[in-house]
């Protein structure tokens, strides 16, 4: 299929993403998993193409803001004489992790890896902002000068938990770069530093972003057809 790579206004469309909320808090995508595109489209290793109605921020777009924010953290973060400490939230943020801290490794200043993992309460189709921790940090991070790696930040409830949490722990610093914001979901205010995507509130996925888990391996951030959750 022929990609569309145009940026949407983000005025567009308004409403959350509603798979990553079914798939999330329970909702009708439980009930099955989403079919996937044509045959056809898999036998040529594109499998996914046949799903995504246009593609929004590309592969190539994504390395080049990831080496921009990596060097805007690297000149901030210049004179942390022990390392930072990158906290990765699972699963979404994975593949921007590596990426970043790779990036970051070019420029220094040392980085350590940690990865939290948490769970939302739900209530009905909208998340309460109330969080369990399925994996908590190996390790203490007290005077640590800490950066949270998010792919999104969507209602900005997760983050705003984990910010209290990991100040709590009594961090030196905390800051948060985040590879896509969506402005118009934002329910709770969130100091984000770096941002690397200002996107619509649309069913995006790839790069992370899922839909019932899947999708995440794209490596770019498309919008799923509405199709394909409609079935699910
Ligand atoms: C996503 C994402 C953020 C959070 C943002 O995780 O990775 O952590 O949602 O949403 P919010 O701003 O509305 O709180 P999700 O809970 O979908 O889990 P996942 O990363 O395992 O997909």
């Amino acid at each position: 299929m022929a990609f569309r790579y145009l940026l949407m206004p983000f005025d567009l469309i308004q409403r959350k993403n509603p798979g990553r909320d079914r798939a999330k808090r329970g909702g009708p995508a439980d009930g099955g998993r989403p079919a996937y595109g044509r045959l056809g489209a898999m036998a040529d290793g594109s499998w996914y193409d046949a799903d995504i109605d246009h593609v929004i921020i590309s592969e190539a777009q994504i390395r080049e803001k990831t080496a921009e924010l990596a060097k805007q953290v690297a000149a901030d973060h210049a004179h942390v004489e022990d390392g930072l400490l990158l906290v990765c939230v699972l699963k979404g943020a994975v593949m921007f992790m590596a990426d970043f801290a790779r990036a970051l490794g070019r420029h220094g200043p040392p980085a350590e890896l940690e990865f939290m993992a948490v769970s939302s309460y739900g209530q009905g189709t909208t998340s309460s902002g109330v969080v369990r921790i399925l994996k908590d940090l190996d390790r203490d991070i007290a005077g640590r000068h800490v950066i949270v790696v998010e792919d999104i930040v969507d209602s900005g409830l997760t983050l705003s938990w984990l910010l209290r949490y990991l100040e709590s722990r009594s961090a030196a610093s905390v800051e948060v770069v985040a590879l896509f914001r969506k402005p118009d979901a934002v329910k709770v205010p969130v100091p984000v530093k770096y941002v690397g995507f200002d996107i619509p509130t649309e069913f995006v996925v790839g790069y992370g972003l899922d839909f019932d888990e899947r999708y995440r391996e794209l490596p770019y951030v498309g919008v799923l057809k509405p199709e394909v959750y409609a079935r699910s």
